[in-house]
């Protein structure tokens, strides 16, 4: 049966993964998948995660099954560290994943469960998989502007504009804050007149958060999440925590649903518990219990929280010494954005045949929209890097 299968299109990010694993030179940079990496080029666990696991392996007296929606105390941790007070916690139904992903997944399943014909609205661009997982679904995706080529920043009137034609029963998919692949962001008030949009017209917005805390610091970065759940009736939260607790193949994610008010919930949390029988049964637990002990435990947590700050202090640190050293080299300050965006990534807006240039001239990996993740990157090879980009032409 089996050669009836189709080859299915290869994901970008991980294809370009493996053709720098398989490229000999030594001098080779990989900007590609976002993951953070110390100036010897190592993703370090985190000393929190270290003593957690120390802590869990200790005490840890049996793997029996937890529950649906994961321990319950990992919930309400992760719901208090990404919505602080912005809205009562009974009003949030909540649920373990596998990753970020496996929240974007189950979120956009509860979206076609509710409404078989609801339309996505996506920016253009956004994570390559959101799109990927929606076509897997046979759900209706539909672009909106929002990363303007010229300035590197966002084309706000473009989103606006296309955000008002949504309808009830729609949803909007947003990026919480780092926006992934292009690095740029909206500020307070443009929030405010997203939310302005989404009261206007009744669609329901869905927030992607993969990257708190390596923006503006982990509370500034969930405000804007904070804003439009205190703001609208109903909203679909998928978080990670991959990146901010380094514990990428730990599968650790979370999907909130917010209603209203708490007589939803109840029918929320069902449905969320459902979806998690129907995919995978119980999500995995040892990395949400490694995120529970760090945020109940304060010095554990504080710890934590100064690593994370030094990860998102360094990726400034590098950004600024990219925009200084390509201002240098080509005497212009039209590289000025790479210090204004925030979190992994930067599009820095060029073509694939120049993309293709870097990889295939100068041994620099990054995906072929032009998104590179700032760090990949080391006070070596930023020198490297913006030689590079000078001498390809961007
Ligand atoms: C990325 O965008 O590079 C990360 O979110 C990793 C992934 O799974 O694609």
């Amino acid at each position: 049966m089996f050669e009836t299968l189709q080859a299915q299109p290869a994901d970008k990010i991980l294809a370009l993964m493996q053709m720098y694993r398989e490229d000999p030179r030594e001098t080779k940079i990989d900007l590609g998948v976002g993951v953070y990496k110390d100036a010897t080029g190592l993703t370090p666990i985190m000393r929190a995660v270290k003593t957690a696991e120390q802590q869990i392996w200790d005490s840890q007296d049996s793997k029996v099954y937890t529950g649906l929606i994961g321990d319950p105390a990992f919930g309400d941790a992760m719901v208090k560290l990404v919505l602080g007070d912005a809205v009562p916690r009974a009003n949030v139904a909540a649920a373990a994943t596998p990753g970020g992903t496996g929240a974007v997944r189950q979120a956009f399943e509860m979206i076609r469960m509710a409404r078989p014909d609801a339309r996505v609205f996506v920016s253009n661009p956004t994570w390559p998989n959101h799109l990927s997982i929606l076509k897997y679904l046979e759900m209706e995706m539909v672009p909106y502007r929002y990363f303007d080529d010229e300035t590197r920043g966002v084309d706000f009137d473009g989103m606006i504009a296309d955000l008002k034609t949504a309808h009830k029963g729609d949803v909007v998919l947003l990026h919480g804050c780092c926006h992934n692949p292009t690095g740029a962001n909206l500020n307070a008030a443009q929030w405010d007149a997203v939310i302005e949009v989404l009261l206007e017209t009744g669609a329901t917005p869905m927030i992607d958060i993969a990257y708190q805390g390596f923006g503006d610091g982990l509370d500034a970065d969930a405000a804007a999440t904070r804003n439009v759940v205190a703001s609208m009736p109903e909203c679909l939260i998928a978080a990670s925590c991959s990146k901010n607790f380094g514990i990428y193949r730990e599968r650790t994610g979370l999907l909130m649903a917010i209603s209203a008010d708490t007589s939803a919930q109840g029918l929320n949390q069902q449905t969320l518990a459902f979806l998690n029988r129907q995919n995978f049964s119980f999500p995995p637990d040892h990395g949400a219990r490694i995120v529970t002990t760090i945020l109940n435990d304060d010095t554990l947590r504080a710890d934590w929280m100064a690593e994370l700050e030094d990860v998102r202090n360094a990726m400034l640190g590098l950004r600024e010494q990219l925009a200084g050293e390509l201002q240098r080299l080509s005497g212009s300050d039209r590289f000025g954005f790479l210090a204004e965006h925030r979190g992994m990534f930067s599009r820095i807006g060029t073509s694939p045949e120049k993309v293709e240039a870097l990889r295939e001239k100068h041994g620099i990996y990054m995906v072929g929209d032009s998104r590179m993740n700032i760090a990949g990157l080391n006070a070596q090879t930023v020198p490297v890097l913006a030689a590079a980009i000078i001498d390809v032409g961007v």
